[in-house]
């Protein structure tokens, strides 16, 4: 809630004015103040005031990416901060700041610097920018995405980033990466990406229809019994652990997104049998805290993820980690899966020996190596 010009007026003299020091001394918390203090008042005029704007400044160097950051910039207007926006746009592109700030930068009327960067040698930073392009879901920046995409003299890194920028998030335009798939007009090196983007569609036919695809079991799967005979290679396992879409939903050994539970000592907690068991059927046995639920929102948006409550706040994670907060007054209906939020089937992208090097590389992580 913003306070009136009048009753506040009175403290922004005091803060910006006779309270600094007289030496013009820098101070980290005055400045804090001075920040908080303007926010509030309903259309100050920051350029009317010299000692504002310096706190504003130094406030914004100090405080890159922080509390206050993107709320300054977004009200006064602040386009000379668009680089300290893209690196933050860039740097947290997995991230809600990152969206927010990316697509502040494209308010600012600064979205080029993201289709500059797209274009840049530096391969982090173009795949960062195709993720922030899609956050802003700006039509002329999404419409330099294909361009990268046929270019067979851009990295793969950049190519994937900028496939899942175009195809992510969205059901309808997932159906047709399904279909480029199946008429093979994707690129080779794509279909990697491709089928994590397919087996995670929100659309469960699109889902369906990806498991065949893209299955290499073929036929029927061995039993637990039988797959607990043959001995894996965990140091395969460890590849499998990234290249079948594990790493989008768990943490192990350093590399992953923690959604679903930290595998990183699991070998601890689950036997051969038990860790078959949670990748065949995931849905047998949810580990507690990680349930899924089904949010359903006043504007009729469904969302789906883990939750976390508080007396006002829902705060929802979704599948690739990215989190929302939603007062809890927007919300018009939850509900809890019977199903977990793990897919079942994932077991089919690996033949029967790949899995067991999956598994074997699971039961090593130990604790205690
Ligand atoms: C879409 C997200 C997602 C993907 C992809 C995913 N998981 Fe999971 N996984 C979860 C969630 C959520 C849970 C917790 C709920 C449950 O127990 O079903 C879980 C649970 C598990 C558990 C049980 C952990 C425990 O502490 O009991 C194991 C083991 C596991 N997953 C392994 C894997 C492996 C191996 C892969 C890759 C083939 C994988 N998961 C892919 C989301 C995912």
């Amino acid at each position: 809630m913003r306070i009136s010009h009048h009753c506040l007026s009175a403290l922004v003299m005091g803060a910006a004015g006779f309270a600094l020091p007289a030496t013009g001394q820098e101070d980290p918390s005055r400045d804090a103040l001075i920040v908080e203090t303007i926010l509030r008042i309903e259309g100050f005029d920051l350029s009317g005031s010299t000692k504002a704007q310096g706190a504003v400044k130094r406030y914004l160097k100090d405080n890159w990416g922080g509390e206050r950051y993107l709320d300054l910039i977004e009200r006064f207007d602040l386009k000379e901060e668009a680089p300290g926006l893209l690196r933050l746009a860039l740097k947290k592109s997995e991230s809600p700041a990152g969206a927010e700030a990316a697509t502040l930068l494209v308010s600012l009327g600064k979205g080029a610097l993201l289709a500059e960067t797209l274009e840049k040698e530096d391969e982090v930073a173009a795949g960062q920018a195709a993720k922030a392009i899609a956050h802003t879901g700006d039509t002329t920046l999404m419409a330099a995405l294909p361009k990268v995409l046929a270019n067979p003299d851009r990295p793969v890194s950049v190519r994937s980033s900028a496939l899942a920028a175009l195809y992510g998030k969205d059901p309808e335009s997932q159906s047709k990466l399904l279909a480029m798939v199946k008429s093979n007009e994707l690129a080779e090196d794509l279909r990697q990406t491709a089928s994590e983007i397919l087996m995670l569609s929100r659309n469960p036919e699109i889902r369906e229809e990806a498991k065949t695809i893209f299955s290499v079991a073929g036929g029927d799967y061995p039993s637990i019994a039988e797959l607990l005979k043959r001995k894996g290679d965990p140091s395969r396992g460890k590849e499998l652990f990234v290249t079948k879409t594990c790493m989008i939903c768990h943490e192990a050994g350093g590399t992953g997104i923690n959604f679903g539970p930290g595998l990183s000592q699991i070998g601890d907690k689950l036997d051969g049998r038990a860790l078959y068991q949670a990748i065949l059927q995931p849905s047998e046995k949810i580990s507690m805290g990680f349930e899924g639920w089904e949010v359903t929102l006043k504007n009729k948006t469904k969302l789906v993820g883990i939750i976390e409550e508080t007396e006002e706040n829902l705060t929802l994670t979704m599948i690739g980690g990215a989190k929302q907060t939603i007062d809890k007054g927007e919300i018009t209906s939850k509900a809890k899966m019977k199903q977990s939020l793990m897919y079942p089937g994932l077991h089919q992208l690996m033949t029967p020996d790949e899995l067991a090097d999956l598994v074997a590389y699971l039961s090593s992580l130990r604790k205690d190596g």
